[in-house]
């Protein structure tokens, strides 16, 4: 049999035969997953080679395979249990656009004849397994998984294992709970660490986990899920929602019976008036995904008025009242190659995965953080393996599992270093985080160039080939001794009287830095530009900062219980640098701002900066921008939230919002573009 890939399904599926191979492909592929789910596709590749049949079977009405699994609940590979529902558990249809939601608000006042006029409701869309749970008298006596809507398995033996779903309420209600289960990001880590140390495989991902788990009956471990209901009906014709209930109203009834509900969730549930508003909610949600503590694969969008839902009515697979508003995979299936390995400025060995490029969020990813080796084990890793990767908002990629059922014979585990990978010395193993044994002065040369670049003490032509000359020479152990080098020195490192002379005059004048920039060019854990810029503007001299203690530490904004303690022992150990840059001559104090009187065109204002600048601010770098609001008067933020008075944002050329765009159109923020923005702060350009 021929087989075709998701990604050449909408290109190549031209006849009859392409049509037959997507088919099996898509049976095999849902199989894979509902048996040890362990899918060898990912939900994008899955998503479009669904599409690409059901464009093609739209466009050949007549040749449509009578038993297209298209036209199934779970595309017809879920198990289908012998426990019949009480009435049908159906799917949802997707759109993947706005303009998908405004066709589907047009379908749905043609089936009713009238704009719907209860509104809507707009929440999350667990990405879980769904099922139908019963309670008699308060008691929970039976869990049932969709299986083919009209059938689902009874899976009982997990009551007591889901956080959510208790197994006996504070009231005697009779009802039937609908609703998803699922591992938290919390809960998924957890039920990784319990199978690693009873031998079993990781899970690739919390949804392929559930249904997993949901499953195995036999299991010597119990694994702890969570639940949110998304909806109620009757059980033995006992009445539970007052007649008539709306969505909302019936959802406020089952999580006053004591069962978690989709309202309940950090995204929670918006009743609207039109769909318009549907969409800004859609929109807030999909900005606060990357927070919420467990998977979302969309947002579902329902009539909220009973009488309008049983007008609108069910199609063979889903209701024509419902519609799920798919977000783009933040989860892609990949290849990982290689891990390497570097050594930080402070000697920390840190792993990043080398990965087969693919497409993830509108970004082409090769690399993810992986965090440290006992890590590594726990996930599992192998080379040769698919893993599947994750990214959310701005987070770095991260490689979440290994798809071991996807596991190539020529597969062998990561290696782990035995030796430095930086100067080849003894590695300290003591803690998760491995180190090399000669600590910060294995990174010396990392730092020296840190503390020289550009940011910080701004030594221009000082880079990693001269800095590595002159630590070989054993002229530089630490940063203070830049400032006593001589000019034979920097002669005989850069191999030029010229370069040298150019050198020192360089050095000279860093001497003059303000004291952020000295600051940050120690390289203190958690101490970056911004940061520096708070600590210096905050104690405005070195002495002050040394003299403070963890209390003090903390009145500077944005450091708090965790890193105060860190930084105050830190610059207690730099003791003897800070010492040899004060001989030095290095300045130790901080200038005042003009911002200090508060009267600029951003006083009081927190200003956040995303993506590229353009216009007059287009060779701005971040760095730059946060010394240009602080000029002005205003106060540079990292986030958005309620706390942030602009959002300084170019429009996507895709035209696709950043997400922080998104949270600040949520919360009312102002944005400007980077041309308006240059405008009100054009007395301090240049
Ligand atoms: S409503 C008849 N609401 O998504 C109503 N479903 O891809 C059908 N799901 O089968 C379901 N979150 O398992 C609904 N807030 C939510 C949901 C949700 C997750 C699942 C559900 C459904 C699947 C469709």
């Amino acid at each position: 049999m021929k087989s075709i890939h998701a990604d050449e399904a909408l290109s190549v599926m031209s006849g009859r035969e392409d049509y037959d191979a997507a088919l099996a492909r898509l049976r095999e592929v849902s199989q894979a997953y509902y048996g040890d789910g362990d899918s060898p596709l990912d939900d994008a590749a899955y998503d479009r080679l669904r599409l690409a049949v059901l464009a093609w079977e739209q466009a050949h009405p007549d040749e449509v395979a009578a038993d297209s699994p298209t036209g199934l609940v779970g595309d017809g590979a879920a198990p289908v249990g012998d426990v019949a529902h009480t009435t049908r558990l159906l799917s949802l249809d997707n759109v993947f656009d706005p303009a998908g939601l405004v066709a589907w608000g047009t379908s749905l006042q043609r089936r009713l004849g009238h704009e719907p006029a209860g509104g809507f409701t707009v929440e999350p869309k667990m990405d879980g397994a769904a099922v139908a749970a019963r309670y008699r008298a308060g008691r929970l006596e039976q869990i049932v998984t969709r299986g083919n809507g009209t059938h689902g398995e009874d899976v009982s033996h997990v009551i007591g294992t889901i956080e959510g779903l208790p197994e006996q309420l504070p009231v005697p209600a009779t009802f039937e709970v609908r609703g998803e289960v699922l591992f938290t990001r919390e809960q998924f880590e957890t039920a990784n660490e319990v199978r690693t140390a009873h031998g079993a495989q990781v899970f690739a991902n919390p949804r392929n986990g559930t249904a997993g788990t949901l499953r195995a009956k036999d299991r010597p471990y119990r694994l702890a899920m969570t639940f949110w209901a998304y909806g109620a009906v009757e059980l033995d014709g006992v009445a539970f929602a007052p007649s008539g209930a709306t969505h909302a109203e019936t959802l406020a009834a089952v999580a006053d019976a004591g069962v978690r509900t989709t309202a309940g969730t950090p995204a929670g549930l918006h009743v609207v008036a039109t769909l318009a508003e549907a969409q800004q909610k859609v929109d807030a949600i999909a900005a606060l995904r990357p927070d919420l503590p467990f998977g979302i694969d969309g947002v579902v969008i329902k009539a909220n008025d009973a009488g309008e839902q049983a007008a609108a009515g069910f199609g063979s697979r889903f209701p024509h009242w419902a519609i799920a508003f798919k977000l783009p995979a933040v989860e892609r299936h990949t290849v990982l190659k290689d891990v390497t390995w570097e050594v930080g400025r402070t000697g920390v060995l840190a792993p990043t995965a080398i990965l087969e490029p693919v497409d993830l969020d509108g970004s082409t990813v090769t690399r993810a953080t992986l965090h440290n080796p006992a890590d590594i084990r726990r996930r599992d890793l192998h080379l040769g393996d698919t893993v599947t990767v994750y990214k959310a908002g701005d987070i770095i990629p991260r490689v979440q599992a290994a798809v071991v059922g996807l596991r190539p014979d020529t597969a062998q585990e990561v290696p782990l270093p035995t030796a430095c990978p930086n100067c080849g010395g003894e590695i300290d193993k003591s803690q998760e985080r491995w180190r090399c044994a000669k600590g910060s002065a294995c990174a010396l040369p990392a730092l020296i160039e840190y503390a020289a670049g550009r940011d910080m003490l701004d030594i221009d032509g000082l880079g990693k080939t001269y800095v590595n000359a002159l630590i070989e020479a054993g002229a530089v152990t630490d940063v203070a001794d830049l400032f006593v080098l001589t000019e034979e020195q920097l002669t005989a490192a850069s191999g030029s009287a010229k370069r040298g002379a150019k050198l020192a005059e360089q050095i000279a004048a860093a001497r003059s830095r303000p004291l952020s920039r000295v600051f940050c060019a120690l390289g203190i854990l958690g101490t970056g530009r911004s940061m520096s810029r708070r600590i210096a503007a905050h104690f405005g001299t070195m002495d002050a900062i040394r003299q403070a203690d963890t209390a003090l530490m903390k009145e500077v904004d944005g450091i708090g219980e965790e890193k105060a303690p860190v930084i105050v022992e830190q610059v207690a150990l730099l003791a003897q640098v800070i010492d040899k840059l004060v001989e030095a001559g290095v300045n130790m104090t901080e200038p005042q701002e003009p911002k200090a009187t508060g009267d600029g065109p951003l006083a009081d204002a927190t200003v956040v900066v995303t993506g590229k600048m353009s216009g007059p601010l287009e060779n701005l770098g971040r760095s730059e921008m946060n010394t240009l609001i602080e000029k002005a008067g205003g106060k540079a933020g990292s986030s958005v939230n309620s706390k942030t008075t602009y959002l300084v944002c170019a429009p996507s050329p895709s035209g696709k919002p950043s997400s922080k765009a998104l949270k600040a159109a949520d919360l009312g923020v102002t944005v400007l573009t980077p041309e308006a923005f240059a405008e009100l702060v054009a007395d301090h350009l240049g």
